[in-house]
């Protein structure tokens, strides 16, 4: 489903592969092992994509939109480095973690060896704008991750909350990596904004429809433990609906398995009250929504190969199983 929304940006494509791993390179030999181990693990690569596609429909003719997409890999990739020693999880892109692998402290510093990559690769670019954007972006994705900390094991938690933890953790990257392509463009004030809503809309319904997948997709599709949500004790839209609407007998299974972590014994039972109670079914019409709103944005753009692959891009998303 995704191989025709590549199509449009073929050789792009390619040459951010081999970007990819060219910028690999480190003195150091478990950088470059680990960092190597997750990248060539796979991954969609969403977020390079969305950067060529909104650098190419905003006009961009010049090639520092192949360098800007790594970038965003990049702290994708860090940020996924860092998330698994904060989640405890043990499965990524099919494989065990980093850190199942090779320990927290490994994973971590070399998380912060590709987000400082990053960080180099964009003194390159040189250009003060996109570096002004990508910063203020990284920034607010932890003070997501911090406010989701907060959250952690309060089966109290708001959907006004969970909308905001979402929107910094996960949209805010694909909010930036639209945005700054369009400002590498150097596109007018309007279509960068479009490229901006267009991201942020796609990056809400993306998390939204990953939590769903927590709990209703397969570990084999996803390549992610499903179930990990709640090992952790983390409350998403799907267990908060649950337990709003659920019976009074699903109510206290979901507080003692949130105050439980670790424990899955409650799983199966779980999945059935998020279900039952309508939890599923919210979740996935609250990305239906958000990718009327990504529309919406985009149909402001003039008409090209790149905006049609961009709105592939967000039906991938919602109807995604991986
Ligand atoms: C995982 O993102 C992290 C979330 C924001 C949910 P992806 O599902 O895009 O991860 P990869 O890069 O394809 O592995
Ligand atoms: C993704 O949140 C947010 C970031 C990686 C910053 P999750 O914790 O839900 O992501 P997965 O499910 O582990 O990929
Ligand atoms: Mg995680
Ligand atoms: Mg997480
Ligand atoms: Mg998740």
């Amino acid at each position: 489903m995704l191989q025709p929304i590549f199509e449009a940006v073929r050789e792009d494509f390619e040459a951010v592969d081999a970007l990819i791993i060219e910028s690999l390179n480190s003195d150091i030999p478990l950088v470059e092992e680990i960092s190597a181990y997750i990248i060539k693990a796979g991954g969609k690569r969403l977020r390079p994509l969305l950067v060529l596609l909104a650098a190419r429909a905003s006009g961009y003719k010049g090639s520092e939109h192949i360098k800007l997409a790594v970038i965003i890999e990049f702290l994708h990739t860090a940020m996924l480095l860092h998330d698994d020693v904060v989640d405890n999880s043990t499965l990524r892109r099919g494989r065990a973690t980093a850190n199942a692998t090779w320990g927290n402290a490994a994973s971590v510093l070399v998380g912060d060896f590709l987000h400082s990559r990053a960080f180099e690769m964009m003194v390159e670019i040189g250009n003060l704008d996109v570096m002004a954007l990508l910063s203020k972006a990284t920034n607010g994705i932890a003070e997501g991750e911090v406010q989701q900390l907060m959250y952690l094991r309060d089966p109290e938690i708001t959907e006004a909350i969970y909308h905001e933890v979402i929107y910094r953790k996960t949209a805010l990257l694909f909010e930036v990596a639209a945005h700054s392509g369009s400002v590498l463009a150097d596109a007018p004030t309007a279509t960068a904004r479009a490229l901006n809503h267009f991201g942020k809309h796609l990056g809400i319904a993306f998390q939204l429809m990953d939590d769903l997948l927590d709990y209703d997709g397969t570990t084999c599709d996803l390549g992610k433990n499903i179930g990990d949500d709640l090992a952790e004790g983390k409350m998403t839209l799907p267990l908060i609906v649950a337990l709003r609407q659920g019976s009074e007998q699903d109510g206290a299974l979901i507080r003692s398995a949130i105050n439980s972590p670790g424990t899955t014994d409650a799983l199966p039972a779980i999945l059935k009250a998020v279900d039952t109670s309508g939890g599923l079914q919210y979740t996935l019409d609250q990305a239906l929504a958000q990718r009327s709103l990504a529309l919406n944005a985009l149909s402001t753009l003039s008409d090209s190969p790149f905006k049609h692959a961009l709105s592939q891009l967000i039906e991938f998303s919602v109807n995604r199983q991986t």
